[in-house]
């Protein structure tokens, strides 16, 4: 196959891309418009490989989206391109509306086109795979978990673009026969993801002795996965998902953000010990507005309809996951640019 990724110098689409090289016998064009999100530093070996070819572009610029369909003729969408961030949502909505929307339309919209000039055996063939989230069906209570039918309940505007993109994805599939798939997963994590996040923001504040935001008192909880179970996660269902099926993708290790944050501790301490003990560093600080408080899915459809199952425990995961950032402070230094680790998403103190 020749399958145009999208978002693919972000975390999650490198990861896809580093393992499509890697593991299978696929062409990939990478499609990103590299935001402060995306870097080409994440896909070591991609350049001048002979399966890899990069266009810088927005998806929601629809004449260059057309211009790489028509040069590159792809059988696959893989569509990750977006922006990602909760506390960066709550600051400047607008790129999120831009982007995870009308640049996911632009994109439905250009792809519609190519697939209905396409001879019948490769339009039937075809698959438009959008990349979604657990955060579009909002938040669970103390028990009970996300199944593809469970109703979008988003809360965000993060959540509530990539509702809407999802939305729109069934809408093309139902409207206009497009052969498209949804997989919804839950937090990922490991190497290559922007300190923005969670785990690497913890991993690099405790590294230079500065305090760990925790959120609230970290009683939050979420669903983890390891990328490259993602990843895997992606090739499967586009190359066996049934058109118009939406899948469920999740980890099944919940924890408590605290949890989470107590377990990095320990690791440094082992793996890192000038500093210890870590956890010395948490500081809770106040919590994100609107913060959703559990996320879980049931990942059950993939693993029985696809076969499914994540390779990677938590704890090998957050081994592995810790080890990379010790071994790559300075692909944390070059891309985070201008970003120095502060608080986003906090309201802006009004008026007077
Ligand atoms: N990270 C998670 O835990 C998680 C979980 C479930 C789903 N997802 C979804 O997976 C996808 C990838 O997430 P990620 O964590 O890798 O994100 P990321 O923020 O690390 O990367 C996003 C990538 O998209 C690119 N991009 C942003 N706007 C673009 C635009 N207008 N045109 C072209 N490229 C653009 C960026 O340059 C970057 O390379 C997203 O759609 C996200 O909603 C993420």
């Amino acid at each position: 196959m020749n399958i145009l990724v999208t978002g693919g110098a972000g975390f999650i689409g490198s990861a896809l891309i580093r393992q499509l090289l890697a593991e299978s016998p696929h062409r990939v064009v990478n499609l990103d418009k590299l935001s402060y999100a995306g870097h080409l530093d994440s896909l070591p070996g991609a350049a001048g490989h002979p399966r890899y070819a990069f266009v810088q572009a927005d998806i929601g610029d629809a004449e260059a989206v057309r211009a790489v369909f028509r040069e590159h003729a792809p059988d696959a969408v893989l569509h990750l391109a977006a922006e990602t961030h909760v506390d960066r949502s709550l600051d400047d909505p607008e790129a999120f509306v831009q982007t995870n929307l009308v640049g996911s339309y632009r994109l439905l919209q250009e792809s519609l086109r190519y697939w209905r000039g396409l001879p019948a055996a490769r339009a039937a063939a075809f698959r438009f795979h959008q990349v979604s989230t657990d955060e579009v069906y909002g938040s669970l209570g103390a028990t009970g978990r996300f199944r593809e039918d469970s109703p979008y309940a988003p809360t965000s505007p993060y959540s509530a673009s990539k509702a809407g993109a999802d939305h729109l994805l069934r809408a093309w599939q139902h409207s206009y026969g497009l052969p498209v798939l949804l997989s919804n997963c839950s937090n990922n994590y490991g190497p290559y993801q922007f300190p923005e996040k969670l785990i690497p923001l913890m991993i690099l504040n405790a590294l230079a002795g500065q305090p760990l935001p925790v959120y609230g008192r970290g009683e939050h909880v979420r669903d983890w996965l390891y990328v490259d179970d993602h990843a895997r996660a992606l090739r499967l269902i586009l190359e066996r998902g049934q058109p118009g099926e939406q899948y469920n993708v999740g980890g099944g290790n919940e924890r408590r953000n605290l949890e989470v944050v107590h377990h990095l501790c320990a690791l440094l301490d082992e793996l890192h010990p000038q500093g210890a003990p870590h956890a010395r560093l948490i500081a809770f600080v106040p919590d994100r507005p609107g913060h959703d408080s559990r996320y879980a899915l049931d990942a059950g459809k993939i693993e029985r309809e696809l076969g499914w199952r994540p390779q990677e425990s938590f704890d090998s995961g957050l081994r592995k996951t810790v080890l990379w950032y010790l071994e790559h402070r300075d692909w944390c230094e070059r891309v985070q640019g201008a970003y120095r680790r502060e608080r986003l998403g906090l309201p802006s103190p009004g008026p007077g």
